[in-house]
C-alpha cells in the first residue's frame, strides 16, 4: 500500500485483518514510525484495534519507501493524496511519484490498483504513458469510505467498483476482496473513475438542494425538517443527505466537486449544476455572520462561541471544515471568537485554524460570557448540554445559531435564548 493517508491506512489495516500480508509505505517518516508502534495518527473508530492485531499477527508491516527491502507483492495499491490545485485542477504529482517509485523497484507482473481519487481519463493516460512496457497491469478501484465509519464501510460496502481491461488483473482484485459481501461492478477504467466523482457530486448536490429549499422555507414560513422528512419518504428521493445546514466540508466533497467541474470545463462541457452546488455550499458558510449582523447590527466586539470545528462529528478532521471560514469571517469583522471541539485539543492551536480563535477545553467554558453561540458541528454532547445552566452563563441576547438544526429550538426559546436554525423559522 503506497500512501498511508486516510484511505491507505484503513485499507492496509483492513486487508491485513482479512488475512493478506500487507506492507504499508509512506514518505512521512513520523507517520510510518507511529504505525510501526501501533499508534494511529488520526481518529478513526475500530482502526487502532485492527492495527494492533495486524501487527501482532505479523501480517502488517510499515516502512519508509527508501527502506523497503522486500518484494512489493502481487498487488500494489496506490492511495496517495490528489489535492486540488488553486485553479480547480487536480495535482497528480504524488500519484506520478508513487508510480515512479514502484517502477524503480521492478515489481514484475503485478497489478497496480489505483485507490486515489483521480480525474476521469487519468488511468487511461497512465496505462498508455507510464505503465507501457512495465508489466504492471492497471485497475481503478475507487474508495467510498466515510470518515468516522471507515472500517465498517470497508467491510460492508454498498458496492465494489473494479475498473479494468485485463481479466486476470480484475480476478486478482476480486480475490483481494474475498469474504466481503457486496455487489462487484466491473467497468472500464474511466467509468470507474467517473463513478467516484459522480457519486460524491450527487451527494453534494442533494445537500445543496436541501439547503436551497431551506433558504426558501425560512422566507415562506415552512419548516425544513418537516419538508425534508416529507420528501425523503419517497423512495426515489430517499431520506439520507437531506440535512440542511452549513453545508459540506471534508477531504472529499469540496475537492471532488471542484475537480469534476474543472474536468468538465477542460473537456469543453459546461456542467452548470455543479457550479450552483459549489456556490450554494459557499453561501451557507455566510449564514452565521448574516444572522449575527441581523441581531447585533455589527459583530465588532461581540463575543461568539463556536461549538464544534470538525467538518462533521466523529472525526478530528478540519479539512475544508465550514468552521474555518465561519471563524475567519467573524474575526475579520471584529468579533471575539472562541471555540470548543471534542476532538480538537485546546492549548497549542491547530495549524488549520486562525490563531485568533481562542480554543477552550469544554463547551461550558467556551459559552461563559458570550452573547452568541454558533453550533457548527452536531457532536452529540452539544445536543445534551445543560441548557438551563447555559442560559445563566451566556449574556444577553443569548443568540444560538444552530447551523446543523440539531437542537430543540422551541425548548431553547422557552428557556430564554434567541434561537435561529437553518430554514426552521427565525429568532
Ligand atoms: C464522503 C462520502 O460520503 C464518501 O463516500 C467518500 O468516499 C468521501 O466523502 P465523508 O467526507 O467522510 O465521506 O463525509 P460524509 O459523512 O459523507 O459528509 C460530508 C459532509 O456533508 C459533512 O460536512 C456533512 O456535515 C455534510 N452533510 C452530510 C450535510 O451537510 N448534510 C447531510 O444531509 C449529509
Amino acid at each position: 500500500m503506497v500512501g498511508l493517508g486516510y484511505v491507505g491506512a484503513v485499507a492496509a489495516v483492513a486487508l491485513a485483518h482479512s488475512g493478506h500480508e500487507v506492507l504499508g509505505v509512506d514518505v512521512d517518516r513520523e507517520k510510518v514510525a507511529a504505525f510501526q508502534q501501533g499508534i494511529c495518527p488520526f481518529h478513526e473508530p475500530e482502526l487502532p484495534g485492527l492495527l494492533s492485531s495486524g501487527l501482532a499477527a505479523g501480517r502488517l508491516r510499515f516502512q519508509h519507501p527508501q527502506e523497503v527491502t522486500v518484494p512489493l507483492g502481487e498487488i500494489i495499491l496506490v492511495a496517495v493524496g490528489t489535492p486540488s490545485r488553486p485553479y480547480g485542477g487536480t495535482d497528480l504529482s504524488q500519484v506520478r511519484a508513487a508510480i515512479q517509485w514502484v517502477r524503480q523497484r521492478r515489481p514484475g507482473p503485478a497489478v497496480l490498483v489505483m485507490k486515489s481519487t483521480v480525474p476521469p481519463g487519468t488511468g487511461r493516460r497512465l496505462v498508455d504513458e507510464e505503465l507501457a512496457g512495465t508489466g504492471l497491469r492497471y485497475v481503478a478501484n475507487p474508495e467510498f469510505l466515510r470518515e468516522g465509519q471507515a472500517v465498517r464501510d470497508w467491510f460492508h460496502p454498498d458496492r465494489i467498483v473494479i475498473g479494468g481491461e485485463d481479466e486476470e488483473a480484475i480476478d486478482l482484485v476480486k480475490k483481494m476482496f474475498a469474504g466481503i459481501k457486496a455487489p462487484v461492478l466491473v467497468t472500464g477504467i474511466t467509468s470507474a473513475e467517473m463513478i467516484k466523482y459522480a457519486a460524491n457530486a450527487f451527494l453534494a448536490t442533494k445537500i445543496s438542494f436541501i439547503n436551497e429549499v431551506a433558504g426558501l422555507c425560512a422566507r415562506v414560513g415552512a419548516d425544513i425538517d418537516e419538508v425534508a422528512y416529507g420528501i425523503g419518504l419517497d423512495p426515489r428521493i430517499g431520506p439520507s443527505f437531506l440535512r440542511a445546514g452549513l453545508g459540506y466540508g471534508g477531504s472529499c466533497f469540496p475537492k471532488d466537486v471542484r475537480a469534476l467541474e474543472f474536468c468538465s470545463a477542460v473537456n469543453g462541457y459546461n456542467f452548470e449544476l455543479l457550479r450552483a452546488v459549489i456556490n450554494v455550499n459557499n453561501r451557507q458558510r455566510l449564514l452565521p455572520l448574516q444572522a449575527l449582523r441581523r441581531v447585533f447590527g455589527t459583530v465588532k466586539g461581540v463575543k461568539v462561541a463556536l461549538l464544534g470545528l470538525t467538518f462533521k462529528p466523529g472525526t478530528d478532521d478540519l479539512r475544508e471544515a465550514p468552521a474555518l471560514d465561519i471563524g475567519r469571517l467573524l474575526i475579520e469583522e471584529g468579533a471575539e471568537v472562541r471555540a470548543y471541539d471534542p476532538q480538537v485539543a485546546a492549548g497549542n492551536g491547530h495549524p488549520l485554524l486562525p490563531g485568533e480563535i481562542d480554543l477552550r477545553t469544554s463547551a461550558l467554558e467556551a459559552l461563559q460570557g458570550v452573547q452568541a453561540a454558533v453550533l457548527v458541528t452536531e457532536w452529540p454532547e452539544f445536543c445534551e448540554l445543560p441548557w438551563e445552566q447555559v442560559v445563566q452563563i451566556m449574556v444577553s441576547p443569548r443568540l444560538i445559531f444552530d447551523g446543523r438544526n440539531a437542537l430543540d429550538g422551541r425548548k431553547l426559546i422557552e428557556l430564554g435564548f434567541r434561537y435561529q436554525g437553518v430554514g426552521r423559522g427565525g429568532a
